[in-house]
């Protein structure tokens, strides 16, 4: 429900990523599982993707953070809450965003950990947004990070071709200008689809054994065909409803933000909402699916390419596993 009393809008002011050197491309994975680069291409979109084996997901957070403060002069103790949607945490605690509170000196912060799987940058913008709105706080830093390969099984070819490492970070802040920044969210979760794509040790339900690593447990699960269908259905339907909610047609739309886990879910949710294929961020024949990093990722490179300009009305959409869904429309800030 929208609250019509609102002091605020809540508007992206500034954006950072890090994306680490190493690519794991089509063609090495070629030589690791029984796969072929045409297969991968034709059915994901996926053309290589980094692998980041120098640390944790928080050292990749904290490098998205650090381009974000360098990009923006940020002053770190201005920073009043770290919100880090991730699957992949260092730890399950203390919380990624603690250690990256203590790196980048956020020292009057709060701050925590996200997990809604691949829609946690969506849940963790709508918590924000809720927070700037009435006021509460000024400045927000919402940093998505997964390191993939840490759950990744790179025996099994249903799965290891499409994930990999990635981060980015957006700031969120009030503006007066009710005209900017988040107009409206829609968010979903249904646990019935719960069985399609898990991760099932490590947590109080198969905690860690000789027996859980040997069942190969702590790796991700997905039965892909189920997840693509209701992706598929479940992505479009909600960024059709918030269009019409907005009274929003295609022409009114600058791009679709898609969280990248298929590009075939992103083409037949991009036709149901009658855009071009210009009107859509990709990335992920870069990347693969990172999880949390796609969608600020995608706003990072597309806006540091001159293709995002303040007005834009963009619709920001994702699923995951839960299964969680949503979309966010709003509307650009930055100058
Ligand atoms: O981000 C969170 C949400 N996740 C998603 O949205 C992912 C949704 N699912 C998908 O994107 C797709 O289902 C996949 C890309 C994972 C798989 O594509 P698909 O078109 O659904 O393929 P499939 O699983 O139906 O497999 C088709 C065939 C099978 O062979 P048979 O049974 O037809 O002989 C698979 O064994 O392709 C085979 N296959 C592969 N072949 C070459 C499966 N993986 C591979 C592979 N390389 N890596």
């Amino acid at each position: 429900m929208e609250n019509k009393e609102k002091k605020y809008n809540a508007v992206i002011t500034g954006l950072g990523m890090f994306k680490p050197e190493k690519i794991l491309d089509n063609h090495q994975l070629e030589q690791m599982v029984d796969t072929n680069d045409e297969w991968i291409v034709s059915r994901t979109g996926i053309k290589e993707r980094r692998i980041y084996d120098q640390g944790p997901t928080s050292e990749m957070a904290i490098k998205a953070a650090e381009d974000l403060i360098a990009t923006t002069n940020l002053d770190p103790k201005e920073i009043d809450l770290i919100i880090v949607p991730t699957v992949t945490p260092d730890m399950l605690f203390p919380s990624t965003a603690a250690i990256v509170q203590e790196a980048i000196g956020a020292v009057n912060a709060w701050g925590f950990d996200l997990n809604a799987a691949c829609s946690s940058f969506l849940f963790a913008l709508q918590t924000a947004r809720s927070m700037i709105e009435v006021g509460q706080y000024k400045k927000i830093v919402i940093i998505g990070a997964d390191k993939m390969s840490s759950i990744t099984d790179y025996t099994d070819r249903n799965t290891c071709i499409l994930f990999g490492d990635l981060a980015a970070a957006v700031l969120l802040e009030p503006t007066t200008d009710k005209s900017l920044g988040i107009q409206d969210s829609l968010l979903h979760i249904d646990g019935s689809g719960k069985d399609s794509l898990y991760m099932l040790g490590g947590g109080s339900l198969n905690p860690p054994t000789h027996e859980t690593v040997d069942k190969k447990m702590h790796y991700i699960y997905q039965d892909g065909k189920t997840v693509f269908k209701f992706a598929v259905k479940g992505m479009a339907d909600i960024s059709v409803e918030i269009m019409e909610k907005n009274g929003l047609k295609s022409e009114d739309i600058a791009y679709l933000v898609p969280h990248q886990a298929n590009k075939r879910i992103m083409d037949a949710t991009a036709q149901r909402m009658k855009l071009e294929p210009e009107k859509v961020m990709l990335n992920i024949h870069k990347y693969g699916n990172t999880t949390s990093a796609t969608i600020p990722s995608c706003l990072t490179e597309y806006y540091r390419a001159g293709k995002v300009k303040k007005g834009d009305k963009l619709i920001l959409s994702a699923f995951g596993a839960g299964f969680t869904w949503g979309a966010i429309y709003l509307t650009w800030g930055m100058d």
